[in-house]
């Protein structure tokens, strides 16, 4: 089954369950402007989940694009990747354990309308209780009677978490299950759906310690059911939510893994042209491991590389920059190793294009772009790659234990030497780099967003700190003012916001004058002082097409949110977007002020404005 079967036949399953197919967000949070990147289907959804009315309505299948950048040292490995796509079924405020848990099984193993797997193939983890909640008795119950419609004795595994009899079920604590993404915000203890991937080859049922089984992979997460019934809030309290809602995420890699049984995810059809082209072209050999695990990282980083350059995300040193240009420069650096020639880069991300772009087709219509931004980026790296290299030779000729903090930091600075490639040339060499002056020296150096991304690097949810909401509403009033002062050209290219501050990106040919800059303050500065009111809307999106600001390179669901600013027929902005917004421009608290106006790149300019 390939993984193009396997998605369509996941949202027709709950289609038909009465839930509606919204398309994916970006890649780049809208509702959570404070984290760079969407890590799990949920993030586009916080809003609802915390209250909010979905215009969908209350049942909601999607596959979401996600990226997930704390776990690139083990790419390569059988299971994880940079981008990955997630398939999730949602229950905002409606149906609850039961339906979740009966689904997810029928989904699973119905030969009809599911992936007709071996229901004596499945192991399942439940919230054993902690934090003052209470171990999740019901799921238990839910997944004895599943297993016994197919025949299946089910039993709760000990505190040992030993699978051995007819063990089924085992409780694991806050660690393994019990979801929230980053800190705060919607969190509830979870389910996780494993399937025996040796049942076939091995006598036997697997035996042991459950977690020992998941190292070994003998056990593979397949699905995981979140009931979200809490909000973890700031300082650190669980409140009950008024709604009990579910958010599931199944890997779409992962799932086309055991559908096809294969070992890992670059043995599925997403991996296998991209990796096909790579293989027949390496030209250096050294051995089997570490050549395939370079082929790997290759196809990996191109893959996320062209989805995030289709979202907007630039090359650069700052944010989610500075993501993309660190798996560009690390594919570029395994191409060497493998003596893939200086064009093949770009000849990989057509093939990606050709594989997704018939379910994304922002890829299609981005193609050139994507394609000069990894072509420039790699040329620059490659420049100074081989001057770098040449460098750090030297370096550790001189000092053969341990690279220091500065060495690190002139290999960062000087030949753009990312920190981790550093680090994974001193391992080969069995060498160690002092990472803690080079983040002492990174941190004299660089200014504060760039430190910011080394840590939001890890991913995860940022906080919607009252103070960005603020920002996220003057991003709305920036984008109105830069139309009225600049003309009806300019549109929005990119946004990021921090507590400390916004950033745009818009397309506009030249350099602002001062004057201009005076009057987009002067114009905000007054919406302000109006006390606007702040209002969302649903409509159906041929209509909201007309009358709001989108992005052209998104699909939007069929019923859109759109955030008004101004009187309803005297309006000064209006764009789709989700929110979390101020309901009135008076709660902007600050003088809003233009401290930085400068090119990104050809046609598209950057304003960072603080409200002070
Ligand atoms: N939010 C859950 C996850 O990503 C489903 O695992």
């Amino acid at each position: 089954m390939t993984s193009e079967e396997i998605r369509s036949k996941f949202l027709e399953f709950f289609k038909k369950r009465g839930h509606a197919i919204i398309p994916s967000a970006s890649l780049i949070p809208e509702n959570d402007p404070s984290v760079l990147f969407n890590t799990a289907g949920m993030q586009p959804l916080v809003p609802y989940l915390l209250g909010a009315k979905h215009p969908a309505g209350v049942r909601i299948v999607d596959v979401q694009k996600c990226v997930r950048t704390g776990d690139i040292d083990d790419i390569g490995d059988n299971r994880h990747l940079t981008f990955f796509e997630m398939l999730g079924n949602w229950s905002l405020g409606d149906y609850f354990k039961k339906e979740a848990i009966d689904w997810s099984f029928d989904f699973l193993t119905s030969k009809e309308e599911g992936l007709g797997l071996d229901p004596n193939k499945f192991y399942v983890t439940i919230f054993k209780g902690e934090n003052g909640i209470p171990r999740d008795e019901e799921s238990i119950k839910i997944w004895q009677e599943v297993f016994a419609k197919h025949n299946i004795v089910a039993e709760v595994a000990g505190t040992d978490e030993k699978v051995t009899g007819n063990v089924r079920i085992i409780p694991l604590g806050v660690n393994d299950n019990f979801w929230i993404a980053g800190n705060t915000g919607p969190c509830g203890g979870d389910t996780e759906i494993f399937y025996d991937t040796k049942a076939d080859t091995e006598t036997g049922k697997p035996e042991g310690n459950f977690t020992e089984l998941v190292d070994s992979f003998r056990l593979f997460e397949v699905w995981n059911n979140v009931f979200m019934e809490f909000n973890k809030t700031v300082d650190g309290k669980y409140e009950k939510l008024a709604k009990q809602n579910v958010d599931t995420g199944m890997g779409l890699e992962r799932i086309a893994v055991v559908v096809n049984n294969k070992d890992n995810v670059f043995d599925t059809d997403i991996f296998a042209e991209i990796l096909a082209k790579i293989h027949t072209n390496v030209t250096k050999k050294t051995n089997d491991v570490s050549d395939r695990k370079a082929e790997r990282v290759i196809a990996d980083h191109v893959r996320a590389a062209v989805f995030m350059i289709a979202d907007g995300v630039y090359p650069s040193n700052t944010d989610r920059g500075y993501v993309l240009r660190r798996l560009i420069r690390r594919a570029v650096r395994y191409s060497d190793i493998l003596g893939l020639s200086d064009t093949l880069l770009v000849e990989l991300a057509d093939v990606v294009i050709n594989k997704f772009g018939k379910t994304y087709s922002n890829l299609i219509d981005n193609r050139d772009e994507i394609k000069n931004a990894l072509s420039g980026e790699a040329e620059k790296f490659r420049r100074t790659l081989k001057d770098g290299l040449k460098h750090f030779e030297k370096i550790i000729k001189d000092q053969p234990k341990t690279i220091s903090g500065t060495d690190a930091f002139n290999l960062f600075q000087s030949y753009g030497f990312p920190i981790e490639i550093t680090l994974e040339l001193a391992k080969e060499k069995n060498i160690l780099v002092e990472t803690k002056s080079f983040d002492e020296e990174l941190k004299k150096h660089q200014d504060l967003s760039r430190v910011g991304a080394e840590k939001k690097f890890k991913g995860g949810l940022g906080d919607t700190s009252e103070k960005t909401i603020q920002y996220h509403t003057a991003t709305h009033l920036l984008n109105a003012a830069l139309r009225q002062v600049l003309g009806e050209h300019v549109m929005q290219k990119g946004s990021n916001i921090t507590p400390d501050r916004l950033r745009f990106d818009f397309s506009h040919g030249e350099k602002m004058t001062d004057e201009q800059k005076q009057r987009v303050e002067d114009l905000i500065n007054g919406w302000i002082k109006a006390k606007l009111p702040v209002e969302y809307k649903e409509f159906p999106k041929d209509e909201a097409e007309k009358i709001a600001l989108h992005s052209f390179n998104e699909k939007y669901a069929d019923i859109v949110k759109v955030c008004s600013i101004g009187a309803e027929d005297n309006f000064i902005s209006r764009e789709f977007c989700g929110g979390p917004h101020v309901k009135n421009t008076s709660e902007l608290s600050g003088h809003f002020k233009i401290q930085k106006e400068e090119a990104v790149s050809a046609g598209v300019r950057r304003i960072k404005a603080i409200l002070l």
